[in-house]
C-alpha cells in the first residue's frame, strides 16, 4: 500500500516502478480513501498501541493506493523493497531508506506474513477484483 504521505508526495509511480522492476507481479490496484471500518480491521493489532487512532486517523485521511502483489517470496521482498518501519533504520535503496524520515510517515504498508497478506488482501478486495494473469517476462525472471 502507498499510504496517503506517498500519494500526497507524488510517489505512487516510484514506488510501482520499484515492485514492478523487482520481477514481482501486481494483480489488483485501486486508489481510494480508506474507510474507517477497513482502517481499524487493517490495523487491529496495534489496537492496544498509543499510536493506534493517529495511526488510523492518518490512514483515513487522504487517498492511498492499495496493491495486491504476487511473486516468489512476495511477503519478504516486499518488506525489504519497503525497508525497515523506522526510516532512520531504513537502508538506502529502500523506500523509507530513500524518501521518508519519520515512522509516522513511512509511505507505504507491506503485510509481514503470508497469513496476513491473506487477511488484508480480504480486507481491501473482492476476489473478483484479483486478476489472474501470466506476465510475459516470467521465464526471465524465474529459473523454472
Ligand atoms: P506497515 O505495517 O505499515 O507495513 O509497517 P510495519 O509493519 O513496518 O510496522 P508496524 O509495526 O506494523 O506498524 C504499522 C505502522 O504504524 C506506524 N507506527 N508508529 N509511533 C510509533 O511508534 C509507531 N510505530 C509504528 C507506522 O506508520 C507503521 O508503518
Ligand atoms: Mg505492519
Amino acid at each position: 500500500m502507498v499510504k496517503p504521505d506517498g500519494v500526497q508526495r507524488g510517489l505512487v509511480g516510484e514506488v510501482i516502478n520499484r515492485i514492478e522492476k523487482r520481477g514481482l507481479k501486481i494483480v489488483a490496484l485501486r486508489m481510494n480513501i480508506i474507510s474507517r471500518e477497513s482502517a481499524l480491521k487493517h490495523y487491529a493489532e496495534h489496537s492496544q498501541k498509543p499510536f493506534f487512532k493517529s495511526l488510523v486517523d492518518f490512514i483515513t485521511s487522504a487517498p492511498s493506493v492499495s496493491m495486491v502483489v504476487e511473486g516468489k517470496n512476495a511477503v519478504a521482498v516486499m518488506r525489504a523493497i519497503n525497508g525497515a518501519t523506522n526510516p532512520a533504520n531504513a537502508a538506502t535503496g529502500s523506500i523509507r531508506g530513500d524518501f521518508a524520515l519519520d515512522t509516522g510517515r513511512n509511505i507505504v504498508h507491506a503485510s509481514d506474513s503470508p497469513e496476513s497478506a491473506k487477511r488484508e488482501i480480504e480486507i481491501h478486495f473482492k476476489e473478483s477484483e484479483i486478476a489472474g494473469y501470466s506476465r510475459i517476462d516470467e521465464t526471465w525472471v524465474y529459473e523454472t
